[in-house]
């Protein structure tokens, strides 16, 4: 038995008959909702039930997100409120994760100002949680692990997933591109690759378990390197056996290879018409700055290639507004571009400093006035363009998976092929199955219509 095995048996033995409850609350991007259901796994192993009120709990744990300064804000007013639910149950356990508890200077404040933090867990220390919650609940005082650059990859951990139809499957983790502006490498390490053979077997058991959409996840998701690159990995998932869509992201331009188009046109009905390629900003100099490795015109040739192999592609970016430097012709430019391309979906983000990273010293930086005026000027351009893109939509008949009912009786909600969300009305019965819809109607952010008959499921 592992060390991680001994540890949980003897968490669970600590508790014996009592009931105990955790509270795990997520934030910031895919990569922390996988690592939570990890931790998720390994909670259930120890005997917790899950809750999703914190003042229930006797352990909770915030997987927190450091991409920008205002998710490590919010997360630390959390953690001020929680003070008190530690007064009314000195038991409680209050153990802090993610990425933010990879950076020496916020685990520094949470051990100084946060008392009430037990222990911290950076993303490298993840398959460590057994072991570190045994140790305080031992009474071994507090626990900040902080881990290696470049951990080994820990296969075999736990997994308690929250939908069976939808499932992320990691087959990257990390990051070596030190984007200027981005705390990413630092707080998640060096990129390493899952072995094929592993996201195959657990692409397998998704699939025979009912899962219909599943989605490969990696902060760079194409610089795949296992023991193939990322085009052949995505075609042998693709010739499985089954009914399902498989989707991938995030996507970083500079790896987009030929080979990687032709096989999303060659599985048009396996791999979703959906591609996530952050463009971060429309101007030359500004990506340079940003040590981005493409240009705006490799971007818009690769965008080029994307829509004439896959028809009804839903091609969506983000943007970073306000970047140091930028000037009013780049801003313009990026404006430019997104008039250009269409873009289904925008992420735009105010540029926020990081410690420790390049830009965070540039000089320049453009005032948050400034910011926030370019923000809304593209916020306008692209509301235009989301509907009147949604609006080539109506009267078509589309395939939608069922997500989840809606606020009101009868209403449904459900992401196309493409990953547009789509609001129908139907029975809650049909969660987790594909149905036709008709587009009845476009608003910005999503679509509107009705069923128009149901498919027939094939088990295989
Ligand atoms: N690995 C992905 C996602 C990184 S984080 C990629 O390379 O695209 C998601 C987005 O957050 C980034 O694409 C970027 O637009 C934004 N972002 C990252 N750091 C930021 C910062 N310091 N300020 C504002 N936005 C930032
Ligand atoms: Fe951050 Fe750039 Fe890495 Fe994306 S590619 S995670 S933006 S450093
Ligand atoms: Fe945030 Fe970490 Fe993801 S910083 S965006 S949770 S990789």
């Amino acid at each position: 038995m592992g060390m991680r095995e001994e540890a949980t048996k003897r968490v669970a033995a600590f508790w014996g008959d009592r009931p105990h409850a955790a509270c795990i609350l997520t934030f910031g991007c895919q990569q922390n909702e996988a690592d939570s259901e990890k931790l998720r796994g390994m909670a259930h192993e120890m005997g917790y039930t899950d809750t999703a009120e914190p003042g229930d709990a006797d352990l909770i744990l915030l997987n927190t997100c450091a991409i920008r300064e205002h998710a490590e804000q919010k997360i630390l007013s959390y953690l001020g409120r929680f003070k008190e639910y530690r007064q009314k149950n000195p038991a409680l356990v209050i153990g802090v994760c993610g990425c933010m508890t990879a950076q020496e200077h916020r685990v520094k404040q949470l051990k100084e100002r946060y008392p009430q933090v037990s222990f911290t867990l950076d993303p490298a220390s993840l398959p460590d949680f057994p072991r570190v919650l045994e140790e305080v609940l031992m009474g071994e005082g507090r626990r900040f692990l902080r881990g290696d650059d470049a951990p080994e990859i820990t296969e075999g951990l736990p997994i308690s997933r929250v939908l069976t139809h939808r499932a992320w499957v990691s087959i990257m983790y990390g990051c070596n591109n030190f984007c200027s502006y981005c705390i990413v490498p630092y707080v998640r390490g060096r990129e390493r690759s899952r072995a094929s053979g592993e996201i195959l077997a657990e692409v397998k058991d998704l699939i025979a378990g009912g899962c219909r959409d599943i989605t490969l996840l990696g902060q760079n998701v194409n610089s795949y390197r296992g023991d193939c690159d990322f085009a052949t990995l995505l075609e042998r998932v693709a010739a499985l056996d089954g009914d399902f869509l498989v989707r991938f992201m995030t996507s970083h331009p500079k790896d987009v290879p030929d080979s990687l188009i032709a096989v999303m046109a060659k599985y048009p009905d396996k791999i979703a018409p959906q591609f996530h390629l952050p463009l971060q900003s429309g101007s030359n100099e500004i990506l340079k700055r940003m040590n981005r490795k493409y240009t705006v015109e490799t971007y818009l040739a690769t965008v080029e290639k994307l829509r004439a192999a896959i028809p009804d592609l839903v091609l969506s970016t983000d943007l970073i507004v306000g970047f140091p430097g930028e000037t009013d012709a780049d801003f313009a430019a990026t404006l430019d571009i997104v008039k250009r391309v269409r873009f289904d979906m925008i992420y735009s983000f105010l540029y926020s400093p990081r410690k420790g990273t390049p830009a965070a010293v540039m000089e320049e930086q453009v005032s948050p006035d400034d910011q926030k005026t370019r923000m809304a000027g593209l916020l306008r351009v692209q509301d235009e363009i989301a509907l009147s893109l949604g609006e080539q939509y109506v009267g078509r008949t589309v395939r939608v998976l069922v997500d989840a009912k809606g606020k009101d009786a009868g209403a449904l909600s459900g992401r196309t092929a493409g990953g547009r969300l789509i609001h129908f009305s139907g029975e809650p019965s049909l969660i987790g199955q594909f149905v036709q819809v008709t587009v009845e109607r476009a608003e910005p952010y999503a679509l509107r219509g009705r069923i128009a008959e149901l498919e027939r499921n094939i088990h295989k």
